[in-house]
């Protein structure tokens, strides 16, 4: 047995709570995400500094505050544990203290979704879900691939139609059942939620389910580590449906209460594409949630998503740091991911570009101070999207 303090899920919209012992979609009171609650006083007598040194690199070396409660549902293929290279040539080139790069490309699969879907999958599959079906941009859906496959259970993957060939061909050779859709991943996500009964599968669809968002908060503990449980001053995340900030956003207030860092935190940033800002443009207007995007379109595939239904908890992250949004166009993100690549020595993906190219803009604007520490995420690998290069 694994030590998860795990106690309840929440609704992210008013004060309900739920069992975690059962399968879950979104919060039956509200229609919006359910949140994982831990024993958080409990985690703190285990997860210390002291007791981290001797644990495994990975995500599962922080299982107190993890959903899964038997280790045998578990399958570890490497996730988590990436690099955070620190690069004082393009904090030269920008004009600020320190650019640290979250190096997310090394995770199994090539992206960060790996972290999600290892906890989901291992959850669901402990909660008793059989067959597991995601709407995806491409990344999820090669990550879910993997890990049902190490599980020996089936995933169907759904994926726009002009997704490009290698997301498609990872799928297949993962033993996914994928099918390709016309239209972006809402339309993806309609067809999931439209066989769950039929089919039987367990709907993955990020922030529908409780628990992929636990898998990536790591990053938000991976960060703090590293630094030495010191938080940089800005983070700059690409976002499509933004689990990834809000997991992180989730971890630190987590980590303050497990004692492990002060009040202070980083300024959240929103990156998002030009051709699809749905965040961004929620963000400047002042509002609570952000409008459905039309005629969606950009190079990065994982930014190409016209509505989140975590975009509530994305605002409110972002407000409440004290940060902001912005959108790149695809010609700049193209031009930075090179740059970026450089600067990580690995490929990076275009979502990863998109970050440098936002943080370019804010030092430029003053909004990043010259004396500011600034951590970019690389969110995957650039070697599925090679055709962006041809
Ligand atoms: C490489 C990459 N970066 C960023 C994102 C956006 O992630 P999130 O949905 O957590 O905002 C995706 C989503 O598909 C992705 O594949």
């Amino acid at each position: 047995m694994s030590d998860s303090t795990l106690s309840h899920l929440r609704c992210s919209a008013c004060a309900a709570t739920y069992s975690a012992d059962v399968l879950h979609n979104l919060a039956p009171c509200c229609g919006r995400p359910l949140l994982a609650c831990y024993d958080l006083e409990r985690a703190a007598r285990s997860l210390t500094p002291a007791a981290l040194a001797a644990r495994r690199p990975g995500l599962w070396r922080y299982r107190e505050v993890l959903p899964v409660r038997d280790d045998r549902f578990i399958h570890d293929l490497g996730e988590g544990g990436t690099p955070l290279l620190d690069s004082p040539r393009l904090a030269a080139r920008l004009g600020c203290a320190a650019v640290r790069i979250k190096d997310e490309s090394r995770n199994p699969t090539g992206s960060f979704k790996a972290r999600g879907m290892a906890v989901a999958v291992a959850r669901a599959r402990e909660l008793g879900a059989s067959r597991l079906a995601v709407p995806s941009a491409g990344n999820a859906a090669g990550a879910l691939s993997a890990y049902a496959a190490a599980a020996g259970i089936g995933a169907d993957v759904f994926m726009p139609d002009d997704v490009p060939l290698a997301f498609r061909a990872e799928c297949r050779a993962l033993g996914a059942q994928v099918t390709l859709v016309a239209g972006l991943i809402n339309d993806c996500a309609a067809q999931v939620r439209a066989g769950a009964a039929e089919h039987g599968w367990f709907d993955m669809s990020t922030l529908r389910e409780p628990y992929r968002v636990e898998g990536k908060k790591t990053m938000g503990y991976e960060l703090a580590e590293q630094g030495g449980w010191q938080l940089p001053d800005v983070i700059i995340y690409p976002t499509g449906g933004g689990t990834g900030l809000v997991g992180m956003w989730q971890a630190f207030a987590e980590l303050e209460a497990l004692g492990l860092i002060d009040a202070r935190r980083p300024r959240m940033v929103s990156v998002q594409a030009a051709g699809c800002a749905p965040i961004v443009r929620a963000f400047a207007a002042g509002a609570r949630h952000a409008d459905l995007w039309r005629d969606a379109s950009t190079i990065a595939d994982g930014l190409r998503v016209p509505v989140a239904i975590g975009d509530a908890l994305i605002l409110a992250a972002l407000r409440d740091s004290g940060g902001t949004a912005l959108a790149v166009d695809d010609d700049e993100m193209l031009a930075a991911t090179d740059e970026l690549s450089a600067a990580c020595g690995s490929f990076a993906a275009p979502e990863g570009g998109a970050c440098l190219a936002a943080l370019r803009r804010l030092c430029r604007s003053g909004w990043v101070a010259p004396h500011e520490r600034v951590v970019l995420f690389n969110t995957g690998s650039g070697t599925k999207y090679a055709h962006l290069w041809r």
